[in-house]
């Protein structure tokens, strides 16, 4: 009989039901370090008070009233985000893939406002990762993502990730823009050069054509700085983010200069429940102590331990890993043996990973990880190496 939840996940057979800080506690009276953070949502860890009394007061006074009406919280979250990027408004979802689901329509509805219906093709990368849309499955590509589910939605070219001549060259008459990762996460932890970034801005200037950035897994704090393209020193004209700006409250948004966005006509996107005022009250929690002084500093130091130490466990197991990528607080390992076995041998000896393509193990504590947690995590990789070596 099918169970009674869907089974379209490959899942542990650990059953969680409370969370603390760096810890999850399970069923089983074991206690499991989390350096997966729900695949890089819960930024600032599990249960953590700021949170939980931001959820706790907003529940007391509004959940939801429609984007019918204007509400305190979303107006403060959008101010900010607004501040703190490149951005000059925000529009607010649910989730990763719909947020790039509406990139793609900013992107060709932009071309079609300014005259050039004609360009309604979007440039993406291979090994991309966009979401489980049906649009954002066909911007990803990936055969197991598309097959059963056609007609596949038209309208993206796909060129090799860090490829620049061929970028270009695929670049014609229709082209609306080019929405790329700025680390590709699911692919396997594989970080664009910041020098590719920096081309593939002056190659849209030089084109007229709009640079759209997938930030759902890298933005918010993961790399290090508030947004990943920051570090290449960029202006995107469009971002997509999720994941870690709720801090485990489901929302997406969209950062858009005014430029791209005024061309978004009166109801011609929109969200029932896109900034709900209990995500909207968690993320603006969240962004308190995101934006705090010195959080970013202790993000890149806590990135740079992670690094020397994974750099370490890849010399100390040459049987089993072959190298080390990421930045920040997203960082992958390339196992020899596979991806899957070395998780769960982890997850038995009670860290918890997530593996993603090419044979990687995706090592993204919370932002609040500590050394005591790295040294923790490094002599938990240490006896599950072997483990799997005898
Ligand atoms: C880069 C990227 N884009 C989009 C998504 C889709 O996000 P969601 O699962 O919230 O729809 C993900 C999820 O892993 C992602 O990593």
């Amino acid at each position: 009989m099918i169970p009674t939840i869907m089974p379209v996940y490959s899942r542990s057979d650990i059953t969680f039901d409370s969370g603390n800080g760096m810890y999850l506690f399970a069923t089983n009276g074991l206690k499991y370090l989390d350096f997966g953070s729900g695949i890089a949502v819960n930024s600032l860890g599990h249960s953590h008070p700021h949170l939980i009394n931001a959820l706790k007061t907003q529940a007391d006074k509004l959940w939801h009233c429609s984007n019918l009406y204007h509400t305190i919280e979303q107006e403060k979250l959008a101010n900010r985000l607004v501040k703190h990027s490149f951005a000059d408004t925000v529009f607010f979802c649910n989730s990763g893939a719909e947020a790039i689901e509406g990139v793609i329509k900013i992107m060709r509805k932009y071309n079609f406002e300014i005259g050039h219906p004609e360009r309604n093709r979007i440039i993406v990368m291979h090994n991309a990762f966009h979401g489980r849309t049906l649009a954002t499955i066909a911007a990803g590509g990936q055969e197991k993502h598309l097959r059963g589910f056609a007609p596949i939605v038209e309208g993206f070219d796909r060129v090799i990730y860090g490829n620049i001549d061929e970028l270009r060259k695929k670049i014609d008459s229709h082209t609306a823009g080019i929405l790329v990762e700025p680390i590709q996460g699911e692919g396997g932890v594989v970080p664009a050069s910041l020098e590719y970034l920096q081309k593939i801005r002056k190659i849209a200037n030089e084109f007229s054509i709009l640079l759209a950035l997938d930030e759902v897994q890298t933005g918010n704090c993961r790399t290090g700085k508030f947004y990943a393209y920051e570090w290449a020193d960029i202006i995107p004209d469009l971002l997509g983010t999720a994941k870690g700006l709720g801090g485990g409250f489901p929302l997406g948004a969209i950062l858009i200069t005014e430029r791209v966005a005024s061309k978004m006509t009166l109801g011609s996107h929109g969200s029932t429940f896109g900034g709900n005022s209990l995500a909207m009250a968690v993320a603006n929690a969240t962004l308190d102590i995101m934006l705090s002084d010195g959080f970013l500093d202790h993000v890149q130091e806590m990135g740079c331990l992670l690094w020397n130490t994974l750099e370490s466990l890849v010399k100390a197991h040459p049987k089993l890993f072959i190298d080390h990528r990421g930045v920040g607080l997203l960082q992958g390992i390339k196992c020899k043996i596979s991806n899957i076995d070395v998780n769960k041998a982890l997850i038995s000896n009670g860290l918890l990973t997530v593996t993603a393509g090419d044979n990687v193990i995706r090592f993204m504590p919370p932002l609040i990880v500590e050394a005591k947690h790295i040294v923790e995590a490094t002599n938990i990789v240490n006896t599950t190496c072997k483990n799997l070596l005898v």
